[in-house]
């Protein structure tokens, strides 16, 4: 079998073209604050792409840059004043954070109602009890590129692999929802490649570049890779090895061009959501 390359970029194109639509139509422009503290070079280009993506798509976006030594005091005093701003809808601060400011102290600061990410606990707790809250962008961006590519996800077997609480819980959660029967493997789990094998649908969220081979992917499975690895040679890789798991899979997503652009594109659905739910 060859896969059939699932085109991320395409289609958070559509969803991007989509979104801008509905705004037209709205009187007012759905406004995004992403804070970002210190210079991270990585984080730099995606903050970028967030804000250039942000605009076209017609959102009232800035990006507030802080100095790193900012204090995790100033940093809440921030998220109040956008807390408290009406014309804020989706609040993002950018992680990871310089080692002197406390992560869940700001994610649990930021009003549930305006938190894109999806990371703020009464979010996490809104998914994990089928109600409805933000959901995480890289998780929900997986769930439009398996519908995109036709998975039928009810009865099936999901295979997530890693276990983060930014990809890796709330992926499971969605699938769960999706009726799947969802086994979460990481890197305690005794025979991953086993587990791995055994999935019609199998979601790569670990964070080590082409971990997956081929012989992990079972016959006409569809493949999610989450996976953005830089090697040393400054390729980027997933967590897959492409090409041989796509001599087995029915459809496989690339790194880049896969999830990586469904994230920016879910971001702005998201805000899109906040602001119609905060504004009626
Ligand atoms: N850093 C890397 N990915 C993310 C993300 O999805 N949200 C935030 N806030 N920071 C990130």
């Amino acid at each position: 079998m060859t896969a059939r390359i699932i085109d991320g970029k395409a289609v958070a194109e559509r969803l991007r073209g989509a979104l801008a639509a509905r705004i037209a139509g709205l009187s007012f422009q759905p406004g995004l604050r992403v804070v970002r503290v210190g210079d991270d070079p990585a984080s730099g280009v995606y903050v970028r792409n967030k804000d250039r993506a942000a605009a076209a798509a017609g959102f009232d976006s800035a990006t507030l840059q802080l100095p790193a030594e900012t204090t995790e005091a100033d940093l809440l005093a921030l998220v109040a004043r956008l807390n408290a701003d009406p014309a804020v809808d989706g609040i993002l601060v950018q992680l990871p954070l310089p080692p002197q400011i406390r992560q869940e102290a700001v994610i649990a600061a930021i009003d549930p109602a305006k938190d894109v990410d999806g990371f703020h606990p009464v979010n996490a707790g809104l998914l994990a009890t089928q109600q409805p809250g933000l959901v995480p962008c890289t998780p929900k961006g997986c769930m439009h590129l398996l519908r995109e590519a036709g998975a039928s996800l009810s009865g099936a077997r999901a295979v997530v692999l890693g276990r983060s609480q930014i990809v890796g819980r709330p992926m499971a959660q969605l699938l769960l929802a999706a009726d799947c029967t969802v086994t979460i493997a990481h890197s305690r789990t005794r025979d991953l490649a086993a587990e791995c094998r055994r999935a019609e649908i199998l979601v790569a969220a670990v964070g080590r570049p082409e971990m997956v081979r081929g012989d992990w992917i079972g016959e006409g499975a569809i493949v999610i890779d989450v996976g953005i690895n830089r090697l040393p040679s400054g390729k980027l890789a997933g967590d897959v090895a492409f090409a041989e798991a796509a001599a087995r899979a029915a459809a496989i997503t690339p790194v880049p061009g896969g999830v990586g652009p469904m994230t920016i594109a879910c971001l702005l659905e998201n805000t899109l959501e906040a602001a119609l739910r905060r504004r009626g």
